[in-house]
């Protein structure tokens, strides 16, 4: 890999024209793959990226690259896989060219980011933010400058991360989807394209289901955010991470709430049931 170039013709590095997704392995199984890979292929189709390897096609290549990263079989080690598509190397030009160039695919393994226990026996600090991005968030693009200037401002403020808010209405975390609980009830924002479709959002969907917990998929809006009982993030990285502070005041009691916890952990079951199923 260090001997990976990128072209400076590329279409990823000159236009953002590309898509992206990040995979958790446990060992050498994957977090839902499948939904994983069916995400990546609606992001290629919502850019019209021509020529991207099918899903069995990426699965050939998966495991051959976990082979030659020599991937630990051993499932309690946790690494993200980066995948990348974009619209390959052209001549500078807006439009791309008639047949379209092979896509670039980049893919690499790493290791996984590590949250400090203290961050989910506590909980995290977000701020609101105004959600700048594009009306067509469901495309995981690598145009990510709006999410960059997002988590910056989180950075300054000394929080974890940003909560961002278009209209009023709270959309998602700048690279996790938002959850807020009130009287026992989970909401979070419906899926459409003014939110990424997490796959982890799908996880703790299940859990709620599993768990016998209501979650009604509508607009919330920032005022109701705040004054929720409880809130919680989610994401391939984190899973479930507790947000206990939001704008500088307590979400509820300040504490990691039961249903916060309970789905956390039920999560966490889901994931390590599937992993025995996964091939
Ligand atoms: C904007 C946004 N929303 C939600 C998520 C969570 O998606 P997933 O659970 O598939 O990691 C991400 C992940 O990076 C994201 O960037």
């Amino acid at each position: 890999m260090s001997e990976a170039v990128v072209p400076i013709e590329d279409r990823g590095y000159q236009f953002a024209d590309g898509v992206y997704d990040v995979l958790k392995f446990h060992g050498r199984k994957p977090v839902r793959l499948a939904q994983h890979l069916e995400r990546l292929a609606e992001s290629c189709a919502g850019l019209l990226i021509e020529g991207v390897p099918s899903a069995a096609e990426w699965r050939n290549i998966i495991s051959e690259l976990a082979d030659r990263s020599e991937l630990s079989h051993d499932v309690a080690e946790q690494t993200i896989l980066y995948i990348q598509v974009t619209r390959g190397v052209a001549p500078r030009l807006h439009v791309p060219p008639i047949p379209q160039p092979p896509p670039t695919v980049i893919a690499y393994f790493k290791a996984a980011p590590r949250y400090a226990t203290e961050l989910r026996e506590n909980g995290v600090a977000m701020i609101s933010h105004p959600d700048e991005r594009w009306s067509r968030c469901n495309i995981k693009s690598i145009a990510l400058l709006p999410v960059v200037l997002a988590k910056h401002a989180a950075r300054a403020a000394g929080v974890f991360e940003a909560l961002l808010v278009r209209d009023g209405i709270v959309t998602e975390g700048g690279a996790s989807n938002a959850f807020c609980v009130r009287d026992g009830v989970v909401f979070t924002h419906p899926e459409g394209p003014k939110i990424l479709s997490g796959v982890t959002r799908g996880i703790v969907l299940d859990a709620a289901r599993r768990a016998g917990i209501e979650v009604r998929e509508v607009p919330v809006t920032l005022e109701e955010f705040r004054a929720a009982d409880e809130a919680f993030l989610s994401s391939t990285t984190m899973n479930v991470m507790p947000v206990t502070r939001l704008d500088g005041r307590p979400i509820g009691d300040g504490r990691v709430g039961a249903i916060t916890r309970h789905l956390a952990e039920t999560v966490e079951e889901i994931i390590q049931d599937e992993l025995t199923l996964e091939p």
